[in-house]
C-alpha cells in the first residue's frame, strides 16, 4: 500500500527480477479549455501484469486511456511505451506497436458480420493468433455469421474485445466492459481477461465501477478522483482507505 501523499507513481509491477516495464505514463496532465481533467498523473504496469483504474464519474479513467491509446493528447507529460516516446502517435500507430482498446459503448462496423468486423480489425495489428481462434476466446462462434446490428449488449462488448485481441495487443486497455452485463456474463468476460493475460502474456489497463468483477482480474488498482491518483496498491487496501471510501461513498 502506497498512499498518494508518499507517491504520485501508481504502479503494477512483477518481480524485480523478471519485470519487464512496458507502460510509463509520466506526469501527464490534460485540459479540455480551461478545465484540467487529469493533473500530474503517473502510471506504470509491467508487461503481462493487470493494474486496475478505478474512481467516480468524472475522475478521468477515460481520458486517461484516451492518452495512452493516442485519442487525446496531454498538454504535459510523456507516455512511453516499450521505454519509447509514444506521446502523441496516433491510435493506428500505437495499434501497430501493440496498444489497443476496448470502448465504453462499443462501436462495431455496422453492415459487417461479427466475423468480418474482427477480421477487418486484424489487419491493423500483427496478429500471430487466427480470427477462429479469438471468436473462440470470447465465445463468440456461435454468431460469427451474424451481422454485429443483432448482437446482444454483452455479445457487443465480446465483439470489441475480440477486436481489440485480433490486433495483438501487448497492452489492451479495457474501458467499462462489466458494465451492463449479467452476473454470468461479468464471470464469462472475468474470466477471458484472466485469460488472456496469464495464458497469452497481454498486459491490462482496466478501467471498472464493479469491485466484485475488478478482483477477479487483478489485485492491483489506481483510484483517480478529480482528476488526481488518491491511491495506489492493493484493491482490499484501497476499500479500507478513508480518502477512497469519501470518494465513493461521499461525505
Ligand atoms: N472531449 C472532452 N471535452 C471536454 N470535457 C471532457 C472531454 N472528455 C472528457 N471531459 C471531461 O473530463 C472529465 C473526465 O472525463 P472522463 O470521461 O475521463 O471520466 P471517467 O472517469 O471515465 O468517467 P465515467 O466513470 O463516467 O466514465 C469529465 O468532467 C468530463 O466531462
Ligand atoms: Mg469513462
Amino acid at each position: 500500500m502506497i498512499p498518494q501523499e508518499q507517491s504520485s507513481t501508481a504502479v503494477a509491477a512483477g518481480p524485480a527480477s523478471t519485470a519487464v516495464r512496458l507502460l510509463e505514463v509520466r506526469s501527464v496532465s490534460v485540459m479540455f479549455g480551461t478545465f484540467m481533467a487529469l493533473d500530474d498523473v503517473s502510471v506504470n504496469l509491467d508487461g503481462g501484469r493487470a493494474l486496475g483504474l478505478v474512481g467516480p464519474n468524472g475522475s478521468g479513467k477515460t481520458t486517461l486511456i484516451n492518452v495512452v491509446t493516442g485519442l487525446v493528447a496531454a498538454k504535459r507529460g510523456k507516455v512511453l511505451f516499450d521505454r519509447e516516446d509514444v506521446s502523441g502517435r496516433a491510435p493506428h500507430r500505437l495499434a501497430h506497436l501493440g496498444i489497443n482498446r476496448t470502448f465504453q459503448i462499443p462501436k462495431p462496423f455496422t453492415g459487417l458480420t461479427v466475423r468480418q468486423n474482427v477480421e477487418v480489425a486484424a489487419r491493423y495489428g500483427k496478429g500471430r493468433r487466427s480470427v477462429e481462434e479469438i471468436l473462440a476466446l470470447t465465445r463468440l462462434d456461435r454468431v460469427g455469421s451474424r451481422s454485429s446490428e443483432e448482437l446482444t449488449a454483452a455479445e457487443q462488448k465480446k465483439l470489441d474485445l475480440a477486436r481489440a485481441l485480433s490486433t495483438a495487443p501487448r497492452l489492451l486497455c479495457v474501458d467499462e466492459l462489466g458494465a451492463g452485463l449479467s452476473v454470468s456474463e461479468l464471470d464469462e468476460v472475468a474470466l477471458m481477461l484472466r485469460d488472456v493475460s496469464e495464458r497469452w502474456g497481454i498486459a491490462l489497463l482496466v478501467v471498472e465501477h464493479l469491485m466484485g468483477f475488478l478482483e477477479r482480474v487483478t489485485e492491483d488498482v489506481v483510484v483517480l478522483n478529480a482528476g488526481q491518483v488518491i491511491f495506489e496498491g492493493s484493491l482490499v487496501d484501497a476499500l479500507r482507505q478513508p480518502n477512497v471510501i469519501q470518494v465513493f461513498l461521499g461525505g
